[in-house]
């Protein structure tokens, strides 16, 4: 049996990043057909859709997709591709581990945490307009749904996965009304979680915090603008955007993509780091059930890992996306092969 999945490659790094994906989930042996569509400036050129209903269709229909990343212009042009298909397919959580890659020295070792962003409201509804020239107002929604929905995905996580301590972090002592709403949700759930600690940070503390001593935190839950930031800063605990993967996860499908963005500025040139969508497919695999494959997948990312010379530039390597990819796939072990490890595959 094929898995079907639509497949965004995205633009700038992302066709680069997307195609050494594919070509190591091919390795495993697995079978996949995939969907390809563009999306955003490069979907309009062909499409006059920014989403090709196309694309929308083969989520729909598939209901798991893999993206790489897609720019969206900056004070002005269209609206966010990324946002607007967490949306559409009520992404609500998003979901990323925060896990040191072996052999890639970082100020701080053994880093286990994980992020939980609310992907559907806050202040990326979108919901703007100039009230009179020279003054904009820009909405922060929070909904008691929203926010019970997010709080519960997080702490059924850490109850399924024997994870100790949430902290939800918040700004409510100045928005008191929406980030104080989104941290009654939040306790409302947590009584229904005894076993797990439950705690509140306030967002600029939680940044000093973090940075001086990130063990002390397991899970952080966050609602939309805090969790897209506070993601960006954990990734460097770990070593960077390049290796920092997600998932969007909703009741009804799922799209995996890793956090960095189109990264305009190495593009084209065949030197980006695959590894974060490389990971971002492991939860992939995870999702679809394909534990044994994504044990593979680890394996060969870790083994690659231990000779620097064929990690790419940001790792302090010189190889290229291409070439990284050849070295994760001729890394891989064979089925037989993978049976003993027994950690979580990010
Ligand atoms: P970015 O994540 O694209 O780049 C930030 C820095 O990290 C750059 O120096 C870049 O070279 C480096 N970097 C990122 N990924 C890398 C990789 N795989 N390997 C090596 N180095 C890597 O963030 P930026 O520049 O703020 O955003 C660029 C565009 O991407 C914007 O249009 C933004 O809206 C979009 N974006 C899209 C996302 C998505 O599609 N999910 C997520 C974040 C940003």
């Amino acid at each position: 049996m094929a898995y079907k999945i639509t497949l965004i490659p995205g633009d700038g790094i992302g066709p680069e990043v997307a195609e050494a994906t594919v070509r190591v989930l091919e390795a495993t042996g697995l079978k996949f057909e995939w969907e390809r569509f563009r999306a955003g400036a490069d979907a309009y050129e062909k499409y006059k859709e920014y989403i090709p209903q196309e694309l929308i269709e083969s989520i729909e229909r598939n209901r798991v997709a893999l993206k790489g990343p897609v720019t969206t212009p900056i004070a002005g042009g269209f609206p966010s591709i990324n946002v607007a298909l967490r949306k559409r397919f009520e992404l609500y959580a998003n979901f990323r581990p925060i896990r040191n890659l072996p052999h890639v020295p970082t100020r701080y070792p053994d880093v286990d945490l994980i992020v939980i962003r609310e992907n559907t409201e806050g202040l990326y509804s979108g919901i703007e307009h100039e009230v009179v020239p020279g003054v904009v107002e820009s909405l922060k929604i929070i909904t008691e749904k929203a926010s019970t929905r997010i709080a519960r995905f997080a702490f059924a996580y850490a109850r399924k996965h024997k994870r100790r301590k949430i902290h939800a972090i918040h700004k409510a002592n100045i928005m008191k009304l929406s980030d104080g709403l989104f941290l009654r949700c939040s306790r409302n759930v947590a009584k229904e979680y005894p076993e797990i600690t439950y705690g509140e940070h306030i967002v600029d503390n939680t940044c000093m915090q973090l940075v001086t001593n990130p063990y002390q935190y397991d899970m952080l839950l966050l609602e939309n603008l805090y969790g897209d930031i506070i993601s960006d800063l954990c990734a460097a605990f770990v070593g960077g955007l390049g290796l920092v993967p997600g998932a969007n996860m909703g009741d009804h499908c799922a799209i995996f993509e890793a956090v960095h963005g189109s990264a305009p500025d190495i593009a084209g040139k065949n030197i980006a780091n695959p590894t974060a969508l490389i990971r971002s497919a492991l939860l992939m695999l995870r999702h679809l059930g394909e534990m044994e494959a994504a044990l593979r997948v680890r394996s060969a990312l870790e083994a690659v890992y231990r000779q620097k010379e064929k990690l790419t530039r940001d790792m302090g390597g010189k190889a290229s996306t291409a070439e990284f990819a050849d070295s994760v796939i001729a890394a891989m072990p064979s089925p037989a092969m993978s049976e003993t490890a027994a950690q979580p595959a990010t």
